[in-house]
Parts: C-alpha cells; sequence; structure tokens
C-alpha cells in the first residue's frame, strides 16, 4: 500500500522533533500504523538542516499555503504555533479535505469549536495530543481511558516554566527575575514569556482538558488567569513550615452549580504525588468517580517529547483513515449534540481554602481584629503562624490558614483586614486545594 502523506508546517523545535522521529522510528511507526508515513512537503520560513535527518525526497517550501493546498497531502500536520496564519491554514487544510494534526494550544483553545465544527462538516479528523502536558498522552486518557467515568477534576502542573521557576525558588532560594531569564536561555518559554509566568500557556491547556472532562465547549474567555510574578521566597518558606509546597496549577472541578476553570499558584499538601513534581516536567492528576484519582507524569515540553504526542495523533489519523467518520472517536470526548451547557462559574463564586499572609505592627489586639474579621465572614481558621520582625522592622509577618470559603466572602474579609490600621500593606493571598477525594 502507498504511505500516507505528510505536509508538515513548521520545522522548527516541534517541527524537527516530529521530522526526526518519523524518520528515525520509521519501521516501528509503521508496523503500527499498518501504513507507511512519509513527510512529502514541508513548509519553514526558516530551518537548520544541520538538526534533521536526510530530507532527501521531502520537497520544502516557505509557503505553508502551498502545503495545505497540495492535493497529494493526506495529513497536515501544523507546528507554527500562535493563532495567524495557524488558524487560516488549519480551516484551509480542512476544506480541502485533508486530517489535521496540531500541537498548538493556543488555537485549539481559542479557536477549537470552529475548527472541529469545519472537520465534522467535512468528515476528517483534528488530533492535538501535543497541545497539553507536552508528551503526556493526557487527552486519549481522559478521552478515552477514563470514558467511563463521571470526572469530578482534573489539577495540572501544565506549564513547565512557571514549575522549573517555582522549583529553583525553593530548592536554592532563587529570586523569579533571575530564574525566569534562565528558563528563557534554556529554550523552554513561550515566545511572549508572559504566557508562561502570567498562567495564560497553563489557561490554554486547561480549557481544553475541561472541555474533553466534561463536555463542555472550550470557553478560553470564561478561565480564571493568576501568574506566579507576585510569589515570594518567604512564602515559599512559609508555605513549606505548614507542610505544603506552592505550584502554579491549571484546576478545573466540577460543582452543581457549574464549572470552575482557573489558572493560580496553590498551595498543596508535600505529601501529595503532584507536590513533587519538579523542574520543567508535567503531572496532571485527574479525579474520576469509579477510578478514583490517577496521575499522568512526563515531559510538558521539548523536541522529540511533544514529538511522541504528534507522531501518536498521527498514527491514529492514519488507523481511522478508513473508518465512518460518525464512529470516530469525538473531538471533544463527547458526542457533538451531546455536549453540556453547565455554565463556567466566575472566580467569586469558586470554593477553596486560602493561605493569607500580611504584616502586622507587634501590639496586643491585632490578631483578635484580623481573626474576628475572618469569623463574621464565617471563615474557619486553620492554623496561624506569627514570624520574628525583620532586623530594624516594627512588623511581622502573620501568616494564616484557613478553611474553604467562596472567593467572594474571602474578598471581601481581605478588604477589611487591609483596612486595620495594624495591617501595614497589602495582604498576600494563595489559594490552597488538599487534592484528596
Ligand atoms: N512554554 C510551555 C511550557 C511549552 O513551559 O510548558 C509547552 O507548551
Amino acid at each position: 500500500m502507498n504511505p500516507v502523506k505528510v505536509g508538515l508546517l513548521g520545522l522548527g523545535t516541534v517541527g524537527g522533533g516530529t521530522f526526526n522521529v518519523l524518520r528515525r522510528n520509521a519501521s516501528e511507526i509503521t508496523r503500527r500504523a499498518g501504513r507507511g508515513i512519509q513527510v512529502a512537503h514541508a513548509a519553514a520560513r526558516e530551518y537548520d538542516p544541520a538538526t534533521l535527518e536526510s530530507t532527501d525526497g521531502v520537497k520544502i517550501t516557505d509557503d505553508a499555503f502551498a502545503v495545505v493546498n497540495d492535493p497529494d497531502i493526506d495529513i497536515v500536520v501544523e507546528l507554527i504555533g500562535g493563532y495567524e496564519p495557524a488558524r487560516e491554514l488549519v480551516l484551509t487544510a480542512i476544506a480541502n479535505g485533508k486530517h489535521v494534526v496540531t500541537a498548538n494550544k493556543a488555537l485549539i483553545a481559542l479557536h477549537g469549536n470552529e475548527i472541529f465544527q469545519a472537520a465534522s462538516d467535512k468528515g476528517v479528523m483534528v488530533a492535538f495530543e501535543a497541545a497539553v502536558a507536552g508528551g503526556i498522552p493526557i487527552i486519549k486518557a481522559i478521552r478515552e481511558g477514563l470514558s467511563a467515568n463521571h470526572i469530578e477534576w482534573v489539577a495540572g502542573i501544565i506549564n513547565g516554566t512557571g514549575n522549573f521557576i517555582l522549583t529553583e525558588m525553593r530548592d536554592k532560594g532563587r529570586d523569579f527575575a533571575d530564574v525566569l531569564a534562565e528558563a528563557q536561555a534554556l529554550g523552554y518559554a513561550e515566545a511572549d514569556p508572559t504566557f508562561d509566568v502570567e498562567g495564560v500557556d497553563a489557561a490554554h491547556k486547561l480549557t481544553i482538558l475541561a472541555s474533553i472532562a466534561f463536555g463542555v465547549p472550550l470557553q478560553f474567555d470564561k478561565a480564571y488567569t493568576e501568574g506566579i510574578s507576585r510569589i515570594t521566597r518567604e512564602d515559599v518558606s512559609y508555605a513549606e513550615q505548614f507542610g505544603y509546597r506552592i505550584k502554579h496549577l491549571g484546576i478545573t472541578r466540577k460543582t452543581g452549580k457549574g464549572i470552575e476553570l482557573r489558572v493560580h499558584p496553590t498551595l498543596i499538601p508535600e505529601k501529595r504525588l503532584i507536590a513533587n513534581v519538579d523542574g520543567v516536567m508535567n503531572a496532571v492528576l485527574v479525579q474520576g468517580d469509579a477510578v478514583g484519582p490517577t496521575l499522568y507524569y512526563g515531559a510538558g515540553a521539548g523536541a522529540e517529547p511533544t514529538a511522541s504526542a504528534v507522531v501518536a495523533d498521527i498514527v491514529d489519523v492514519v488507523r481511522a483513515l478508513t473508518s465512518d467518520p460518525e464512529n470516530r472517536v469525538p473531538h471533544l470526548a463527547f458526542q457533538p449534540d451531546a455536549m453540556s451547557d453547565l455554565p463556567i462559574l466566575p472566580m467569586d463564586e469558586v470554593e477553596t481554602a486560602y493561605y493569607l499572609r500580611m504584616q502586622a505592627i507587634d501590639e496586643p489586639g491585632v490578631l483578635a481584629d484580623v481573626t474576628r474579621i475572618l469569623g463574621d465572614a464565617s471563615i474557619s481558621i486553620e492554623a496561624i503562624l506569627q514570624k520574628e520582625p525583620a532586623p530594624g522592622a516594627s512588623d511581622v509577618p502573620v501568616i494564616l490558614l484557613t478553611q474553604r470559603t467562596r472567593e467572594a466572602q474571602m474578598n471581601m474579609a481581605i478588604e477589611k483586614i487591609e483596612a486595620l490600621d495594624a495591617i501595614t500593606g497589602k495582604v498576600t493571598r494563595i489559594r490552597l486545594e488538599e487534592l484528596g477525594r
């Protein structure tokens, strides 16, 4: 049988990795797919031939539209990233009747609903395993492996750059800006590093996870996003003194009122496996009603780990080429006519526990005032810690852990605490999740 012809958009880190894995593991991949898979046409504005296995027999162009309009191509693999022209290229490929594989989380999170509708109308597949957590097959695990379950919640370390920064701050006591500069130099960070540190990249990935976990449309615009740039070394250290680690988590949970969709720094118990995922590694914890907690760990970025997911998608598409489009795995795990309209909850409605840190003048009655405000707001205190003043300072750090409460309640309480004369400056608030059942 003739090989399946692939058109590759991008020969950068992930494109080059995909090209090389397809070449190096060609015979093993063919044994799995049942057909040979040949990169026949590739587009790249610039690339380094020295990083690629032999490009013999591959047409290489700088015009990505020449690839998506090439009648010989069966599967377009989009690895250029960003919103445009990726969206137009993917929609053109679909209109031309080609299947699409993409690693583009931003594209799927923002334009996935439109892209999947176009693909369904045309009877073609769009596969996007590499868009979330790089080489970890988390899309397949949730969409197929856990399809018996009511998924209750998903919590993940889904941005390697942010995790690297927090790990270095904890292990080496380094400052945020210093570690970020190193992450950029190592090539982990997004082209715009604010996407990593402000949580946008994680929110793209979480939006996708929420859709396949709960069968709701992709709604990136409703995700709550808070980055790690305000986390200090002191917070990392105080959290440890309470037995917690600070991780930048994407959390999505189904509640009776709606779906939580939030990315923010989070204290989690140090005894949880996911609390020990360090450096650039990713991990996703999925709680299903039947299976219980399941944890998926691996490289969330990098050339060949991401290529591993891209190539697995290509193999899946090849295996399903002759299948009836009606009987394929639905793009968002649930049948398109069975999607839920459960709303995404505004952050004010989310319930979580909290770590609060404040600077208090060291005088009688201050803690009583703070605890009274929390008590009046029906917020229970779990633990409290007062530290020594810094040399020469008249105020002391006070750290509190609270039980779960609604975010709106906590916002009101924080406003009142900050208004106390004896509290200097702002209250630092970090959400806390036990990640138990
Ligand atoms: N910038 C991303 C990260 C790359 O650090 O995880 C993978 O999506």
